[in-house]
């Protein structure tokens, strides 16, 4: 284990129910997980956590981001302050986090993002998911032997790399909702390329245990010293390529990424594999024909809440709904935080959800998604199958009303490289957008001073499964299922009044959920929110956050019938929510980042 790094730290969790106001100091164990379980098995969470730092919440009037890392929330609160909209600091904050979280997400991978429209009171979905090349087939990811690929056989190579989404999806969402000129979007993150920032303590520690970077010669003339060791924390890092992509993109926009020398220098980096069988098919063709997608969101409510998330071909926003109508019938509030029954229903729920999930959510455009899954009779029926005294330790799929066609369950576990924004701007708009190159550095191929991703492993690599399709399988032109769960909370006046999402893999689902039902029933403040201890369960074993007050339930949680895992369960949420007065009257916001990552808000 000699990826552990061990750091004694003191943080303070701020546990707040009705029934309990409690502080506690905790000193605890804070363990960097190995990053990779090794090839073939899927990690649970492969961004580790950079250490849990306590952080506070942030008070601000009427404009603010909330980002993973703070050059990045602070280069979209620059936008801000410059008169700019909410789109307009979500695109300088993205092109910030492409360079100082390169890791996690960036111009050569794809977005979600809900954006809140105050003046046409609407709230619009873009969808900048990646897309499989034109010559995928459906036995992608199945090797010589007939058999699914082992996951890093697959993912460190060409063929997990699908056509990027991300820039086409800023370009789309400025055209509608942008204030500032494009080219001064682009700003914060050229001037921080050019003149250097410096490396974070997590960019650092997550290069250091990464084993595939280095095999990359781009990525490891960049990441790494003459000696190979990666850079220091705090050491001044530049990368003059990227900015150079930036300028081209400034200047001719999204067309300088999708045809051009940029196009030509992903689509040689994709195929430039001296073991034929990792060699990708990403064309010049499959670049020029990518298309953003906007789709109606799903909107649900939940204690009388109005809450919308992304569609398929995310899945996060379906499993959040369903979650949360089969939590709707317990008594939450009262149960309280890190109690028992809340464990046990917030897991029952999510088993439940997942095994649909599995079954059924893949790209709108190949699978038609059974809109019954979000009927509010199905998701009750589901929800009363839960049993209190007892878990049912895995969920069957159940039978949405008006289903059409089975499938065959993918039992794909998703892995992330991924990072969420939240912002609202003083005109009343607000954008949630979860942004991804999947796996921690993607296909960890370094081109022009950006990562591409290895989003096609978001597919099933199966294609059938007990002779039946599976619905998330590959297919040519089709997107990759996600968990991305951007999420937008309305008040009764149609106003945004929570934006919070998160990464986290296929674990997102169960992480946005904790965080609604900790500000939504224990009337938690977006802080306490995020820091509150992670759980659920993804229709395997019941997952408790290590070095968390949850780790004491193990044993009561095994006496009704869990099998129960502690592990490192890093989500990365950031949230706002509006702040009122006494008599409900909205007076301003606050924000939280998680304590896992780096994150940070920066609003007045
Ligand atoms: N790659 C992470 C997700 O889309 O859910």
């Amino acid at each position: 284990m000699n990826n552990l790094l061990n750091t004694t730290k003191k943080i303070v969790l701020i546990y707040k129910n009705r029934a309990l106001v409690a502080l506690a100091v905790i000193s605890v164990l804070v363990t960097t997980p190995m990053l990779h379980a090794q090839p073939g098995t899927a990690p649970s969470a492969p961004e580790p956590p950079s250490g849990i730092a306590n952080k506070a919440l942030v008070p601000f009037k009427s404009q603010g981001v909330a980002a993973a890392n703070p050059l990045a929330a602070n280069a979209g609160f620059r936008m801000l302050k410059q008169g700019g909209s909410a789109v307009d600091a979500a695109i300088a904050t993205q092109l910030v986090l492409g360079l100082v979280e390169p890791q996690s997400s960036g111009i050569g991978g794809g977005a979600f993002a809900l954006v809140h429209d105050a003046k046409q009171k609407i709230l619009r979905t873009y969808d900048g998911r990646e897309t499989a090349p034109a010559a995928a087939t459906p036995s992608r990811f199945i090797g010589a032997d007939g058999l699914p690929m082992k996951f890093y056989d697959a993912a460190i190579s060409g063929k997990s790399v699908g056509t990027p989404g991300t820039v086409a999806l800023l370009q789309a969402m400025h055209k509608r909702h942008g204030k500032l000129p494009w080219k001064t979007l682009f700003a914060p993150a050229i001037e921080l390329a050019e003149n250097g920032f410096a490396v974070s303590p997590r960019l650092r520690e997550v290069v250091r245990v990464d084993r595939f970077l280095k095999d990359d010669p781009a990525a490891r003339a960049y990441f790494y010293d003459a000696a190979g060791e990666p850079w220091p924390v705090g050491h001044v890092l530049k990368n003059p390529a990227y900015a150079a992509t930036l300028r081209a993109i400034a200047k001719s926009g999204a067309k300088a990424f999708y045809e051009g020398e940029i196009a030509d220098a992903m689509v040689a980096a994709v195929g430039e594999y001296a073991d034929e069988s990792k060699r990708g098919d990403l064309t010049r063709t499959d670049l020029a024909n990518y298309r953003v997608v906007e789709r109606e969101p799903i909107c649900f409510n939940y204690r009388g809440r109005k809450i919308c998330s992304m569609p398929a071909p995310s899945s996060g926003g379906v499993a959040i709904a369903q979650m949360l109508a089969a939590l709707e019938r317990f008594p939450m509030a009262q149960w309280g935080a890190n109690s028992l029954d809340s464990v046990h229903a917030m897991a029952e729920a999510g088993r439940l959800a997942y095994a649909d999930r599995a079954q059924y959510l893949a790209d709108p455009e190949f699978v038609e998604f059974p809109k019954g899954l979000l009927d509010p009779g199905y998701m009750q029926a589901r929800g009363a199958l839960i049993d209190m005294g007892k878990s049912m330790k895995r969920a069957e799929p159940g039978t949405p009303p008006g289903l059409k066609l089975a499938h065959g369950a993918d039992p794909t576990a998703v892995l992330t490289g991924t990072s969420h924004i939240s912002i609202v701007d003083k005109f009343g708009n607000a954008v949630s957008m979860t942004t991804t190159i999947e796996d921690i550095f993607g296909a960890r191929k370094m081109v022009r001073g950006f990562l591409l991703n290895n989003e096609l492993t978001d597919f099933s690599m199966r294609f059938e499964e007990n002779g039946k399709p599976v619905a998330n399988r590959v297919q040519a032109g089709k997107r990759p299922r996600s968990t991305m769960a951007p999420i937008v909370v309305y008040d009764a006046r149609g106003n945004p009044d929570i934006i919070a999402g998160s990464p986290g893999g296929s674990a997102i689902a169960n992480y946005v959920m904790k965080t609604l039902v900790a500000m939504i029933d224990w009337n938690l403040d977006p802080q306490a929110a995020i820091a509150l201890p992670n759980l659920g369960s993804r229709n395997g074993p019941t997952e408790l956050e290590k070095g968390t007050p949850l780790e004491a339930l193990k044993p009561e949680l095994e006496a009704r019938g869990h099998s129960v895992s502690i592990i490192d369960f890093t989500s990365g949420v950031q949230a706002l929510q509006r702040t009122r007065d006494a008599k409900g009257r909205a007076i301003g916001w606050r924000g939280g980042a998680d304590p896992r990552r780096e994150g940070h808000v920066a609003g007045d």
